[in-house]
């Protein structure tokens, strides 16, 4: 099977989208392609990118009843609503039986969610006979999986030739492109925004005027909130953290638009903040092992607890220099009632490699403190403290 990466110079959005458009018409023209939406950034540059090459394109949204709610409306609303001619593939009713049955193995809940998109994907291009697909594979994701710069990679591969490509980097590699390892059965893929890191995937959105919250959306993992549900996924369990999720992904939205008429700067470091902004649960946070990382390698461990003055920045150091534990959680608020405790995180970071802790201010944490302790489902309210290493962002 082929890959064609569009493989340019950045040169600002107007002539990165012409050059695009040239690319999409000259290896997919007359010919009908599958475009997954995921709701995040790169798949909704690339699918507008199609459209304005004037391709015939398959847009489809997976809705396995685990994505998000953000500010009271599903992603499947969400993404309706920007892109009304997106088909929603509705695999609830077979998917979610599936993972509530699959305990709290982590890498267990992560092979479901990869069989669950890459048979709906497999189902759907056969239904409606795409022979190309499109993806939102961007520069981090090429260079992580080749080990090489954008650069040494040619626009137009083979899968026998990046197999020698990966073979000869392969002390450089760090990880597989998430769709690198799955072959659908089409003539090639097509990969326009295959050279652009996220900053210039926000500007190729800002130029087709789409509106500040998709531009700003934040990252969300592909196992979705079942990384954020620290223990088995129940149907309680999920609609519980969906409402949670909701309340800090906006209220630290909303603190960065006032504060900075964005929800998502680029700040002295250099890095997104906050690159993402979201809140975990567990029936008792202080019990359950989450992953870490320690010298690249992902670790397993308990959280470590600290109480009584909120000192952002004594904690963090301390979280960095955490030994044994994967992670430091402030314990904002406790009581006896309730039945979950929820974790709010946020973090900074370029290219979520590595990540720093949002410095969001005390009102900001007290207000989410609040609005959490208002659900009588809620029993403590954490803070992880944690950057990236010792702690990785997701939970699971
Ligand atoms: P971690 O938790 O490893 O996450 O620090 C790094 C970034 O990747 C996202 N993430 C995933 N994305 N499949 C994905 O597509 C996954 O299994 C997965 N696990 C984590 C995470 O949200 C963060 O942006």
């Amino acid at each position: 099977m082929l890959n064609h990466r569009f493989i340019t110079e950045w040169k600002g959005a107007e002539s990165f989208v012409e050059g695009a458009v040239e690319f999409i018409r000259k290896h997919a023209e007359g010919r009908k392609v599958f475009c997954a939406l995921s709701g995040g950034i790169d798949s909704a540059a690339t699918y507008l990118l199609l459209k304005k090459s004037g391709i015939d394109t398959v847009p489809v949204f997976i809705d396995h009843g685990l994505m998000r709610i953000i500010r009271g409306k599903e992603e499947r609303e969400h993404i309706k609503k920007l892109f009304p001619d997106v088909r929603v593939v509705d695999i609830r009713s077979t998917f979610l039986p599936q993972i509530y049955a699959a305990g709290e193995d982590a890498e267990n809940k992560r092979k479901l969610f990869k069989k669950a998109y890459s048979d709906t994907i497999s189902r759907v291009i056969k239904e409606e006979r795409c022979q190309l697909l499109a993806d939102g594979t961007i520069l981090p994701d090429i260079e992580e999986s080749f080990g090489v710069k954008i650069g040494d990679v040619k626009e137009s591969m083979t899968t026998a030739d990046e197999a020698k490509l990966l073979e000869k980097n392969k002390a450089r590699f760090v990880k597989s492109q998430h769709n690198l390892s799955i072959e659908y059965e089409v003539e090639a893929t097509v990969q326009p925004v295959a050279s652009l890191i996220k900053d210039q995937v926000r500007a190729v959105l800002e130029f087709f005027e789409m509106p500040v919250d998709l531009v700003y959306r934040k990252a969300f993992p592909g196992p979705a909130l079942s990384a954020r549900i620290i223990g088995p996924v129940t149907e309680a369990n999920l609609a519980m953290e969906k409402q949670v999720h909701d309340i800090v992904e906006s209220t630290v939205d909303d603190h960065y638009m006032k504060e900075h008429k964005k929800p998502l700067i680029i700040n002295a470091a250099g890095e997104q903040e906050p690159f993402q902004a979201f809140a975990a649960i567990s029936d008792d946070v202080t019990t359950k092992k989450v992953t870490g990382l320690v010298n690249g390698a992902r670790t397993y461990e308990l959280p470590a607890i600290e109480r009584g003055e909120l000192d952002l920045d004594a904690l963090i150091g301390k979280a960095t220099k955490l030994k044994g534990r994967a992670r430091l959680f402030f314990e904002m608020a406790a009581r006896d009632e309730g039945i979950y405790d929820v974790v709010i995180r946020s973090v900074n970071s370029k290219d979520a490699r590595t990540a720093s802790v949002t410095r969001l201010p005390l009102p900001v944490l007290g207000e989410l403190k609040d609005a959490m302790l208002q659900i009588p489902a809620v029993k403590r309210v954490y803070l992880d403290v944690t950057p990236k290493p010792p702690a990785t962002i997701e939970y699971v």
